[in-house]
This record gives structure tokens, sequence and C-alpha cells, in this order.
């Protein structure tokens, strides 16, 4: 069945009214533009008839989607963050980058990454001056393969031992930087341990969480954007094992693989070695 078919029977069994609005947009000749409204309008309505939504409840859900939209100013993206909570963020990472089977898998960007930030050399402390426990991170970026993928490019950026980025503390760059991996596809640098933290609650997404009774809080994460030529650059995390939030993430982006131990050193500090494998999908 041609798409075309495929509309015209999902049409055929659905309420007159809904049937109608979809039959409004049968003039899009973008095809994809006219599948994914079809598609918006069916589910909407559904939805609808499905909780049998009052007056009352749509006008608190189209007050909510105003404040989130005069929300998002600046840095600040509210409607992102609600994708966030409602786990469609994750839903599109796991539908959109899965990985052959070996590769490291994928988790959200979440909204603290910056381009164009400071390029390290490896050895090099990325903390400036941010406070929490030292550690060292180290690793190898590979293919599927096992090859090694030498100079390959490693963005990382984290939370302080505050809990805190620092694009919320205006104190200048911190915890994050760019480095090259060595001809080995090796990498290594210094940087404090991530500690948990909140997502934004001081928006209409808090409000929902609260009122939900649903914690705001992100097991504390290193991230990682990896890339390399000719294989798709891989945006992930390296989650704390024990974090006491790994099984509540607030955005729902932990997964098993990702889970690694930041080792105790003897002279208090943290050790963290994570391999990374990347897809060898080519990006052009
Ligand atoms: C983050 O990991 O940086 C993040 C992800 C989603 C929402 C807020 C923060
Ligand atoms: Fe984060």
């Amino acid at each position: 069945m041609n798409t075309q078919d495929k509309e015209k029977a999902v049409v055929a069994g659905m309420a007159p009214l809904t049937a109608q609005v979809i039959a409004s947009f049968a003039a899009t000749s973008d095809a994809r533009l006219r599948c994914l409204l079809g598609a918006l309008v069916r589910h909407l309505h559904e939805f609808v008839r499905a909780v049998e939504l009052s007056d009352e409840e749509w006008r608190r859900a189209i007050e909510f989607l105003t404040a989130a939209g005069r929300c998002s100013q600046g840095g600040r993206q509210e409607l992102v963050l609600l994708s966030d909570v409602l786990g469609l963020s994750t839903l599109l990472v796991r539908q959109n980058h899965a990985v052959p089977l070996g590769a490291t898998e994928a988790t959200v960007m979440g909204p603290f990454y910056l381009p164009d930030v400071t390029r390290f050399s490896l050895g090099d402390d990325i903390a400036n001056g941010a406070p929490g426990t030292p550690c060292t991170v180290s690793g190898m970026v590979r293919d599927v393969a096992g090859s090694p993928l030498a100079n390959a490019t490693v963005e990382v950026w984290q939370a302080d031992g505050t809990g805190h980025y620092d694009v919320q503390l205006n104190e200048g760059q911190r915890n994050r930087g760019v480095l090259q991996a060595d001809e080995a596809g090796a990498f290594n640098f210094r940087t404090v341990v991530a500690e948990p933290y909140p997502v934004p609650t001081d928006g209409p997404v808090g409000d929902l969480l609260r009122s939900t009774g649903r914690s705001a809080w992100r097991p504390g994460h290193l991230h990682v954007r990896i890339s390399a030529v000719g294989y798709e650059t891989l945006t992930t995390h390296v989650f704390r094992h024990g974090d006491p939030y790994l099984e509540s993430d607030a955005v729902f982006g932990v997964r098993n693989s990702l889970i690694a131990a930041w080792q105790p050193q003897s002279d208090g500090t943290y050790a963290l070695h994570f391999d990374f494998v990347l897809s060898g999908q080519r990006n052009g």
C-alpha cells in the first residue's frame, strides 16, 4: 500500500470531524508534512476523546504551554525541558541514534553544551578552579572492529562539585573543553567529580514536577561528544555507579551500559576510565 492509500484507509474508520480536519490538509504537497499533520490530528483527537478532556483542563493546558513559551528566552528552553521530562527527548535519541552491537549508546545532549570552547592538551586540567573532588578521566576511542580512532575530537562538559554548570554561574568557562585523542585513540584529562543536580525547576516544568511528586534530579554524569571523520558523532554521558538518582533520572537518560565506577585513589582523588566505540555509519 502506498502512503496515499494508507492515509485513505486510516481516514475511512475515523470520526467525521477528525476525518474532515485531516482532509483539510489533503492539498499539502509535501507528503511527509501531510503525514505528520494527519497523524498529529488523529492522535490529538483520540486523546481528547479518550480522556474526555474538559474545557477547564484544555484552558489550563494552553496556560501551561503559554507560560513555557514565555519562559523560553536567551539560553532557557522550557519546551525542550518539557520534552526531556516527558521522555520525548530520550525516545528520539533511542529511535534516531540506535547503534550497532558493541558501539557506545547515545543519550540526551541537554541544554548546557556549548560549541567552540577552549581546546586543551591531553593531561590538562579542565576544571579551571571549579569546586569539587579532583579526578582524572581517561579512555580510548575505537570503532566497532576495535581499531583506534586516531585524533578523534572529544568534547566534554559537566557539573561541578556543587551540581552547577559554568553557564549557570557566570564565572567563566569551567569543567568543559575540547581535546584531541592521540594517534592510538587515547585521551585523558583532569577535572572534578560531577555531582547530581536538579533540572531547572523555577518555571512551569518545575511546577509540573512538583505537582506530580516527581523528582527533578539527574544522577551525576560526564557529558561527552565524540567525533571522528567518517563516523557518526556520538553524544552521550558517563553516569556514576552507585549514584542515588540512577533509577529516577528526571529525563530518563540513563542506560546501564553508560554507568561506570569513578575509582577512589589513595590520595583522595578519583579516576574514571571509559572507552567509547563509535558506529561506522558514514557522516559524509
Ligand atoms: C543535562 O544533562 O545537562 C540536562 C539534560 C536535560 C535537562 C536538563 C539538563
Ligand atoms: Fe548534564
